[in-house]
């Protein structure tokens, strides 16, 4: 919840920028149309967010105007931090933790990086990405033995040594595949993505043949909130099809599960804007990852964002995206059709785990194909 709403203070910032910018870039045009007035709070936040931004990225007023080595920090601001503010994008959700924010430029430059993948995982689920760069070594595990690397993203094993496992309980793969539910048990994941058992599934192979028919080749995408990559694995192995996969370390080392399957893992959160060009993939894919606890708003920019990089005429692949059944008609159904694409396949079941009884929720399986034209 905490997060959801910092989410959503993130995303109404963001927003009074740009209203901000709009008013006052309308202030100056010869015939002004009446600007829509912002509220007395807006302005208000906005203010907050402004001085924020500028005592970051403010120069250190420094009392000594001729020698910065003799000159002491008047402010609690690191100095990689301003250094970086004057070269590099700083999110504005950063803003909202300059407590975190601080703690993580706070290092010794030119030295070994302190050891914070957890801090770093709450500033990028907070929205604060991208991260400021630093000028430190990050800990890496020691060099892999070339055969302990698999080339099959079907691995009877992964190996434990390329993993940092100081953050968590569990210190092998093979602990998280008997402890973890979803994910590391890369058979059973498999297993559950090529069957049908439901009018929920979408075997992987159904969708391939869809899409064949359809005279659309499908040759990249991209799996969002793809946890281990195993989507991924399938599409690589048995149809030569190269998907890239978002994923955060939540709890787990997903991110070296995806590489060390040979598979590229993106360590990006639903915030960010997805790092490849308009109009150049084929497929798209949600996990569960996307879901009714994020924010609608958030939801809203990721689909247009998925519609950016899409061509004309690739698919948007819903998988059991859950959320209650009245708004999945009054609000998620509505967005989803804004979008104008042709349904292809949009099939609703009741979430029978307590749960989904208890909140009355329902999954949405959906394949949806974007207009070859716009
Ligand atoms: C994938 O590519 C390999 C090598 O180019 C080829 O031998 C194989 O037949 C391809 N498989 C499919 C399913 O297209
Ligand atoms: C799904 O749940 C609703 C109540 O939430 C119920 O009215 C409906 O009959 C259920 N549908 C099926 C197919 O079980």
């Amino acid at each position: 919840m905490g997060l959801n709403f910092l989410l959503l203070i993130a995303m109404v910032a963001t927003n009074i920028l740009s209203l901000y910018h709009l008013s006052t870039t309308v202030q100056h045009s010869p015939k002004p149309p009446v600007p829509p007035p912002v509220p007395d709070h807006l302005i208000r936040q906005l203010n907050t967010i402004r001085a924020t931004i500028s005592h970051l990225t403010r120069h250190n007023p420094s009392t000594s105007t001729s020698t910065t080595a003799a000159a002491k920090p008047t402010s609690t601001v690191p100095q990689d931090l301003l250094l970086h503010s004057q070269i590099g994008p700083i999110a504005s959700s950063c803003h909202n933790h300059p407590d975190l924010l601080h703690r993580y430029m706070n290092y010794t430059p030119f030295s070994m990086c302190p050891y914070d993948p957890d801090l770093q995982e709450s500033l990028i689920l907070n929205g604060c990405h991208p991260l400021p760069r630093r000028r430190c070594f990050s800990k890496t595990p020691s060099k892999p033995s070339s055969s302990s690397l698999p080339l099959n993203p079907f691995p009877t094993s992964l190996p434990d040594s390329s993993v940092i496992w100081n953050k968590y309980s569990c210190k092998s793969f093979d602990c998280l595949s008997k402890n973890n539910p979803i994910g590391f048990d890369l058979n059973a994941q498999r297993a559950s993505l090529l069957k049908y058992s439901s009018e929920l599934d979408l075997p992987i192979n159904q969708f391939m043949q869809l899409a064949k028919s359809a005279n659309s080749p499908i040759r990249l995408g991209i799996d969002i909130g793809g946890g281990t990559g195993t989507f991924a694995a399938i599409m690589k192995k048995f149809y030569n099809v190269t998907m890239l996969t978002t994923t955060m370390n939540v709890n787990a080392p997903y991110n070296e599960a995806v590489a060390l399957r040979g598979l590229v893992p993106l360590h990006v959160p639903l915030q960010q804007r997805l790092p490849v060009f308009d109009g150049t993939v084929d497929l798209v894919r949600c996990g569960r990852a996307v879901n009714r606890w994020i924010p609608t708003a958030v939801m809203e920019f990721m689909f247009y964002d998925v519609d950016r990089v899409l061509r004309g005429g690739g698919y948007l692949w819903v998988d059991r995206f859950f959320s209650k059944g009245v708004d999945l008609e009054k609000v998620y159904g509505p967005l989803i059709g804004k979008l104008g694409y042709k349904k292809v396949k949009w099939a609703v079941a009741n979430k029978t785990d307590p749960s989904g009884l208890k909140h009355g929720e329902v999954y949405l399986t959906a394949l949806l194909q974007k207009p070859t034209s716009r």
